[in-house]
């Protein structure tokens, strides 16, 4: 069944933190533009680095949760890569992490991709800016990205070695990555381990198993550490790390591996602070989000609550709110922040949002009663919504809840067409929808809420 009004108490679900990391991991691998399933084969890879190395079952722990949230930072600057490459950021950083080690390298696959399709003057300045500015806006988006991956780790309780392994994901073993331009040994374990591995699984997924040995050898010295490379090379004669890898129960294989530590039920409010942080992932994709998953989040616990949801309930309610537009990381920014209206086909890529949003939370088994709630937030009562055009009889009222939040957020915020709307405006435009698009009563609701709230 899609969908249904539920109003008694939270079921409390009892899951491992692994197994609820490694489901939301999927949506790092989206807004990376890596095949599904990325962060999770290269935590399968690590993990057997950390275990060869003979690492104590506490840093495995560490290693574990840096590698599964590697790129937890990533989405920040999605839409700069979009601005300054004038290029489509999915295909960008896809294309990026297969690019070979030199600066000659680098520059042809920079030249290639920025402004691809636009006029020779429109290339031109976005090349000389790039030239000009190479170097400082390089150390601007890592910076940026290895911050943000950090400091949110840190909100939800992970140590300073998983931090600080976040952190430093982009260094080199030569001195010449990023943020800090560390070199050798000076470089958290954590991060050596974690971008071999990375390397490894693109490679992997990209060209096969030979392709990914002589990479991780050709990079060792120059970006890689040589003893973690020469202990891939042992590692790869097991055949058992090969399969894992082409596993369809990988997932679950990771779990199992996964020392004990990692195994430690959540409970909601850790759960909560998961659902809150990955909502700030969504909202740091585009400037014209932010804090939009917050807001929608305080909206409809508060219109939840005025419209007799028992308190239990609102906080289920809260999480589905922050979570509604997740798979939005899948999306491309250079149609999330078009400054002008979408042509069908881009249209069509944007409303996929809201099935990707299905697929990432219904991984998470504790969350699969919320996905369908959630992702059936442009759903329209007169059945002219998507993904799966329901019905009226098919929308339960937390649905309804959340689509009139989002609904009324996203008219009182500023996008990339227009400026943000008085709510008097806004509140119109929703009143105008009471019926076919929105619920009377959760509008009638909204009205007063905002009335008070003012
Ligand atoms: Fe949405
Ligand atoms: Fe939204």
């Amino acid at each position: 069944m899609f969908h249904r009004a539920i109003t008694g108490p939270t079921k409390f679900t009892s899951v491992s933190l692994a197994e609820l990391v490694g489901a939301f991991s999927y949506a790092l691998d989206i807004t990376e533009g890596q095949p599904p399933g990325h962060c999770v084969r290269a935590c399968w890879i690590g993990s057997h680095i950390g275990r060869a190395l003979g690492l104590s079952s506490a840093e495995r722990h560490d290693l574990y949760y840096t590698l599964l949230l590697k790129d937890l930072g990533c989405s920040s600057n999605a839409a700069r890569i979009c601005e300054l490459y004038e290029a489509d950021d999915l295909a960008f950083k896809k294309g990026f992490k297969t690019v070979g080690t030199s600066l000659a390298a680098t520059l042809h696959f920079v030249f290639a991709k920025t402004a691809r399709g636009s006029s020779f003057g429109q290339r031109a300045t976005a090349v000389g800016n790039i030239l000009k500015n190479g170097v400082a806006i390089a150390d601007e988006m890592i910076h940026s990205r290895c911050t943000r991956g950090a400091d949110i780790a840190r909100t939800l309780r992970f140590s300073s070695a998983v931090c600080d392994g976040i952190y430093h994901l982009d260094e080199h073993w030569d001195g010449s990555g990023r943020p800090g331009h560390l070199r050798g040994d000076a470089i958290p374990l954590f991060s050596r381990i974690a971008l071999l591995a990375q390397v490894a699984d693109v490679f992997h997924t990209h060209a096969g198993r030979d392709a990914t040995i002589e990479e991780v050898r050709r990079r060792s010295g120059t970006w890689l550490d040589p003893t973690l490379a020469d202990l891939f090379a042992r590692l790869a004669e097991n055949e058992d790390l090969w399969r894992g890898l082409e596993s369809k129960f990988l997932d679950a294989r990771l779990v199992a591996l996964a020392p004990a530590e990692a195994s430690e039920p959540v409970d909601d409010d850790y759960l909560d602070s998961i659902a809150a942080a990955f909502g700030q992932v969504v909202d740091a994709k585009s400037p014209f989000t932010a804090g939009h998953s917050t807001r929608v989040a305080e909206f409809a616990m508060g219109i939840g609550g005025k419209m007799g949801v028992p308190q239990a309930r609102t906080r289920w309610l809260r999480r589905a709110a922050l979570l509604h537009d997740i798979g939005k990381l899948g999306v491309s920014n250079k149609i999330l922040d078009k400054p002008g209206k979408l042509d069908e086909t881009e249209w069509e890529v944007m409303r996929t949002h809201a099935s990707h949003t299905q697929e990432i939370l219904g991984r998470v088994g504790v969350l699969a009663d919320l996905a369908p709630v959630a992702a059936a937030h442009h759903e329209r009562l007169d059945g002219s919504g998507y993904p799966l055009g329901l019905q009226k009889h098919q929308i339960g009222r937390e649905t309804r809840i959340i689509t009139i939040c989002d609904f009324y957020d996203a008219l009182t915020a500023d996008r990339p067409y227009r400026s943000a709307m008085p709510s008097k405006e806004a509140l119109s435009i929703i009143e105008g929808e009471v019926g076919r698009g929105v619920d009377g009563d959760c509008f009638e609701v909204l009205r007063t809420h905002v009335a008070s709230s003012q």
